[in-house]
C-alpha cells in the first residue's frame, strides 16, 4: 500500500531530517513509528501526504508515486495531523460536510452522521468548533479524516496529551477500521501504544529507520528473560563452573544474572541455584524478570546514539 525507496529529506536549514528510509506497508496492517521528539516522524508523514517535498528518494500509496499522481495518492489518505488545527467559527456538521466536498466526493449526510455519532460528537454537530474542549476539537479531526473513506490513515502522536478514555476510545476506533480493511500509520513515542494496537513496529531515530518488525516477533526476539542472583557478599571474580553455566556477574557485584529466551519451554532454575549454592556463594534474593518493548526501544536507540 505504501512504499518509500531511498528517501532523504534535508531541510533548508541544512538539518538532515530523514536519512535513506526505505520501507514497505502493506495493505491492512498497522504500523507504529516509534521514537523519541526529533525523529522525524511527522516529517516522514508529511512527505507521503504530499505537505513536505523530498530531497531525493521515491514514495508511492497504491501504486501511485506522490508527486507525479498528487491527486490519486491524496484522495486514498487521511490525514490526523500532529497539531490542532480546524475551523473555529465553523460547526461539526459543516466541516465533515465540506471536508468530503474537498475531495471531490458527493454529500452523504449518512456518513458525516455516523462519523460524528462514533466519535461521541454528534450532540455538538451545530456547536461552533471553538466552544468545543481540546479532546473533541481531536475527535473531529480524526473526524475529518474519516469522512472521505480514506484507505490509508495516518494518525501522528494521535493520543498524545488526551484523556485516557479519548485515548481508548481511538484504540477501539483504530482497531475497527483495521477490521474493515484500512492501513494504518501511526506515530507515536507511549510505548504501550504500540504495544497494544500495531501489527508492526518501526524504529525510528536521528532520522534513520532503525528497524521494522513483527510486534510480536520483536518481542520474542530481543525480549529475554533473566535470573537475577543477588549475593550475600560482594564477589571479585566469577567462579569458572558458574561462568560455564552461562552466568554473569553484574557490574555492582552483588549479583548474578542468568539470560535465557522467554520462548525456552524449560529452565533448570533448581539446577542453576543448586550450582551457585555449590560455588559456596551465599543467596540474598532472587527474581526473574522479563524484558518489556519500553526497554528494547531503549536499547535500540542507545545503541544507534
Ligand atoms: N521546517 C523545518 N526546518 C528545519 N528543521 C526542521 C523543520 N521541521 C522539522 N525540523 C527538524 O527535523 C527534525 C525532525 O522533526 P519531526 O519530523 O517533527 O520529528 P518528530 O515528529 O519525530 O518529533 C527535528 O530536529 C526538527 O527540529
Ligand atoms: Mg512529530
Amino acid at each position: 500500500m505504501i512504499e518509500i525507496t531511498n528517501l532523504r529529506k534535508q531541510y533548508a536549514s541544512g538539518f538532515v531530517a530523514l536519512d535513506d528510509i526505505n520501507l514497505k506497508v502493506n495493505k491492512g496492517e498497522i504500523l507504529a513509528l516509534l521514537g523519541p521528539n526529533g525523529a522525524g516522524k511527522t516529517t516522514l508523514i508529511s512527505i507521503i501526504c504530499g505537505i513536505v517535498n523530498p530531497s531525493s528518494g521515491a514514495v508511492t500509496v497504491g501504486g501511485f508515486d506522490i508527486i507525479k499522481n498528487y491527486r490519486q495518492t491524496r484522495s486514498l489518505i487521511g490525514l490526523v495531523p500532529q497539531e490542532l488545527t480546524t475551523d473555529a467559527f465553523e460547526t461539526p456538521w459543516n466541516n465533515l460536510t465540506f471536508s468530503r466536498g474537498l475531495f471531490g466526493l458527493p454529500k452523504n449526510p449518512q456518513m458525516v452522521e455516523k462519523v460524528l455519532k462514533d466519535l461521541s460528537l454528534w450532540d455538538k454537530k451545530d456547536d461552533r468548533i471553538m466552544t468545543l474542549s481540546g479532546g473533541m476539537k481531536r475527535r473531529l479531526l480524526i473526524g475529518k479524516a474519516l469522512v472521505h473513506e480514506p484507505q490509508v490513515l495516518f494518525l501522528d502522536e494521535p493520543t498524545a496529551g488526551v484523556d485516557v478514555s479519548l485515548r481508548q476510545d481511538m484504540w477501539r476506533m483504530v482497531d475497527e477500521l483495521r477490521n474493515q480493511g484500512v492501513t494504518i500509520v501511526l506515530t507515536t513515542h507511549y510505548i504501550e501504544e504500540a504495544e497494544a494496537i500495531a501489527d508492526r513496529i518501526g524504529v525510528i531515530s536521528g532520522g534513520k529507520l532503525l528497524l521494522v518488525e513483527d510486534k510480536k516477533l520483536l518481542m520474542s526476539r530481543m525480549g529475554q528473560k533473566q535470573l537475577k542472583v543477588e549475593l550475600m557478599e560482594r564477589l571479585d571474580a566469577l567462579p569458572t563452573e558458574l561462568a560455564e553455566r552461562g552466568f554473569m556477574l553484574n557490574e555492582d557485584s552483588l549479583s548474578i544474572v542468568y539470560h535465557y529466551d522467554k520462548d525456552t519451554p524449560e529452565v533448570d532454575i533448581a539446577g542453576l541455584l543448586q550450582s551457585v549454592a555449590s560455588a559456596g556463594l551465599g543467596v540474598k534474593d532472587i527474581h526473574t524478570q522479563q524484558s518489556s518493548l519500553e526497554e528494547i526501544f531503549v536499547d535500540l536507540v542507545e545503541d544507534a546514539a
